[in-house]
């Protein structure tokens, strides 16, 4: 049975219950409107954890555009019906519950949130960072859960739970793709028909590409408006927008092969 905890006081006291004493806990941190990826993630806790935990927090400091936090899909009853058969407890605040502070305490990173989503969407990690924090110390999981396609969010969750010796583990999970390679978002359900048909070509460019200019050159012939295509440490990310909707992705690459020294002739 999954219990609905619509405030902080309410999941205080399942949290401090008996029955969740001593118990394994997995956490998956979402803002909702669900998917088959956020239950992979939920599975994944669910086969790994003696108690599961999704939150639900539309979190307004991650939205630098209030236009996208506006729009951005609110399905909870839905939400509910898919962690069903994942979840103990699902977590679902206000804002206000969860910025007691009114936003004056920040998490800011100064070298991989300066790149990428981060040189796009300024304030964007700041807020991801700060309310990922929050939520771990209310949920005070063994593990929390996270999908790769947010590449950068996951490397930046990682760095601080480093950084400030948080108990817990970090677990990445693979990318759930629809079978035309494009990565599950609730985003997506933003988009046209033929704007979703479009879209296959994102990864597939993003993904063969020799390079990130290269990458970002085909993405614009394909028509897609490029915000970035960045490579780093072995991994590519990019964002476009397509209708207004801005869609990530992200995809291990190779490294370059190394360059051959010509013969030199001899002496
Ligand atoms: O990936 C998300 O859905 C959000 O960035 C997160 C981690 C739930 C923080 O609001």
């Amino acid at each position: 049975m999954i219990t609905y905890c619509p405030d902080l006081p309410s999941w205080q006291r399942l949290r401090a219950s008996p029955d969740w004493a001593g118990r394994r806990i997995g956490f998956v941190p979402t803002m909702g409107a669900l998917h088959a990826g956020h239950a992979a993630l939920l599975a994944r806790a669910r086969a790994e954890n003696d108690r599961v935990v999704l939150s639900i927090f539309v979190n307004p400091t991650q939205f630098n555009d209030p236009a996208d936090l506006a729009k951005y899909p609110r399905t909870l009853e839905a939400d509910l019906d898919l962690a069903r058969p994942f979840a103990d407890a699902v977590f679902a605040p206000p804002a206000e519950a969860m910025y007691p502070d009114g936003y004056r305490y920040q998490v800011t990173e100064n070298d991989l949130s300066t790149r990428g989503e981060g040189l796009h969407r300024p304030g964007h990690f700041e807020g991801v960072l700060t309310v990922v924090l929050k939520l771990f110390q209310i949920v005070r999981p063994d593990r929390a859960y996270f999908g790769e396609k947010d590449w950068q969010q996951l490397q930046l969750v990682r760095g601080m739970v480093d950084a400030f010796f948080l108990p817990l583990t970090v677990v990445p999970c693979p990318t759930v793709r629809d079978p035309d390679g494009v990565a599950l978002s609730s985003r997506n359900r933003r988009l046209s028909p033929a704007a979703r048909a479009r879209l296959a070509h994102f990864p597939a460019l993003l993904r063969r590409a020799a390079n990130a200019a290269e990458a970002a050159a085909q993405l614009r012939e394909e028509g897609f408006e490029v915000d970035y295509v960045d490579d780093r440490d072995r991994h590519r990310i990019g964002a476009i927008r397509l209708e207004g909707v801005r869609l990530i992705d992200h995809f291990p690459v190779e490294p370059a092969p190394a360059v051959e020294p010509e013969p030199r002739d001899a002496l």
